[in-house]
């Protein structure tokens, strides 16, 4: 895998975290869609939290990325740095990267503006499947956040 990254010395991690969310994905419960989604999120920490995709009858079902932030959080991280989402149909046996939704991307814009630090995102060019870093501001920007309701956040950060 080729990567155009600023700093070859993430190489590591960013594989260590391409491989949480590819084989997380293939525990994704998407019976209506059978598009499974699968994501790991690195904190500042070094942790790593993955999520899928698990859908219901009611068609409300919750989003991979919801899920790893769930997981970071419910384990008391509040940082991400560093995200990886692999997407692809059941039984697809090279699933490539999935652009988080708008939803998503709102919520992780509530980590990083709570954390400061602009997300990056793990991103496959759709066209040669060439990966690269995307940043969440440049996948959200002009985002709504916690300033333009007059909410200050820093006694919320870990
Ligand atoms: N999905 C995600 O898990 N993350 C996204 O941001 C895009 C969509 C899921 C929702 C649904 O279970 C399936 O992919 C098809 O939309
Ligand atoms: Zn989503």
């Amino acid at each position: 895998m080729k990567l155009h990254l600023p700093d070859a010395s993430d190489l590591h991690i960013m594989d260590r975290l391409l491989d949480a969310a590819r084989e997380v994905r293939l525990n994704a419960y998407a019976p209506y869609s059978k598009y499974q989604v699968g994501a790991a999120i690195l904190t500042a920490d070094g942790g790593v939290f993955t999520g899928c995709n698990v859908e219901a009858a009611d068609y409300d079902g919750t989003h991979a990325e919801e899920s790893a932030l769930s997981s970071m959080v419910g384990a008391g991280k509040r940082s991400p740095v560093l995200l990886a989402v692999f997407g692809g149909l059941e039984g697809d046996p090279d699933p490539g990267s999935a652009p988080p939704c708008g939803k998503c991307r709102q919520k992780l814009m509530e980590f990083a503006s709570l954390s400061g630090h602009d997300l990056r995102i793990l991103v496959q060019d759709p066209e040669n499947r060439e990966w690269r870093v995307a940043l969440l501001s440049e996948l959200l920007p002009w985002s709504f956040g916690p300033a333009n309701i007059g909410v200050d956040l820093a006694r919320y950060r870990r």
